[in-house]
């Protein structure tokens, strides 16, 4: 894996679970990385876990469209251009449909996919006038096929890809690449909360037998990050055992 030398990402939700695992991934090879989570501290305590030098946390809401974009250029004065946009920030309110309520729906709508929204047109300019940049979405299988109890998921994350195809195409020109990364089941704090019955009853569902790690998703993520992946834009690609083919 080539050095990314002073390269610089910015990870949404980078403070735990699959996003700290990104933050992890590209620092191992030089990035310096912004860890972006809700939590101060948090966010802080992240960037100083993680190898290498120059990281740095910071708080935003990346549903709040002022913070989105405060934030990016507290990046870039304090980082300089921004090369690589992951925008992970997710969250689950899960109820079947005549249960969810209108704020479930309008929360997971505005993190998962105005969130995502807010962050790329913050980055936009400055990736357009460098005539270079990737940006990386995290979406999820559940996009793709739909999910009983989680219509308003499902939707931000069905969303999220319309969103990456529609930047892939308008930035193309640009130099700017937009791709998907779709996450099947993974070990983290989002799926704790399912009982031991539903782990078993989706690892059998899952060809290669097993949930994903965090470790699992970050390899492409860095992958789609760097130089290797100059000639890949537009893309949903699954990281699911095989769940979906
Ligand atoms: P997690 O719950 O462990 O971490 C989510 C992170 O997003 C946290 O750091 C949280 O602080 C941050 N976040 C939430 N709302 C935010 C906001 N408004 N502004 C800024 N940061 C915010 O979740 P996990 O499992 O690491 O998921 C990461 C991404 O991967 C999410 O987008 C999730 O939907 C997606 N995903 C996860 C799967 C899984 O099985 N764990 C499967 C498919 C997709």
């Amino acid at each position: 894996m080539d050095e990314q030398g002073s390269s610089v990402a910015l990870v949404t939700g980078g403070s735990r679970g699959i996003g700290l695992a990104v933050a992890h991934a590209l620092a191992e090879v030089g990035w310096r990385v912004a860890v972006i989570g809700r939590d101060h501290a948090r966010a802080v305590d992240a960037a100083q876990s993680l190898p290498g030098e120059g990281h740095i946390g910071l708080a935003c809401d990346v549903a709040d469209a002022g913070q989105a974009a405060a934030t990016v250029a507290a990046v870039e004065s304090e980082l300089g251009q921004i090369d690589v946009l992951v925008n992970n920030a997710g969250i689950t309110r899960d109820n079947i449909l005549l249960r969810l309520k209108d704020e479930d729906w309008d929360e997971v709508i505005a993190t998962n996919l105005k969130g995502a929204f807010n962050m790329t047109k913050a980055v936009t300019r400055s990736m357009m006038k460098a005539r270079s940049g990737s940006i990386i979405n995290i979406t999820s299988v559940v996009g793709i096929i739909g999910n009983a109890g989680q219509a308003n998921y499902a939707a931000s994350k069905a969303g999220l890809i319309g969103l990456t195809k529609s930047v892939a195409k308008e930035l193309a020109s640009r130099g700017v690449r937009c791709n998907a990364v779709a996450p099947g089941f993974i070990s983290t704090d989002m799926t704790a909360e399912l009982g031991a019955d539903a782990v078993e009853r989706l690892q059998s569902a899952i060809p290669l037998g097993r949930l994903g790690e965090p470790a699992d998703i970050a390899g492409l993520v860095r992958f789609l990050a760097g130089d290797e992946a100059r000639y890949i834009t537009g893309q949903v690609i699954a990281v699911d055992g095989g769940m979906v083919m």
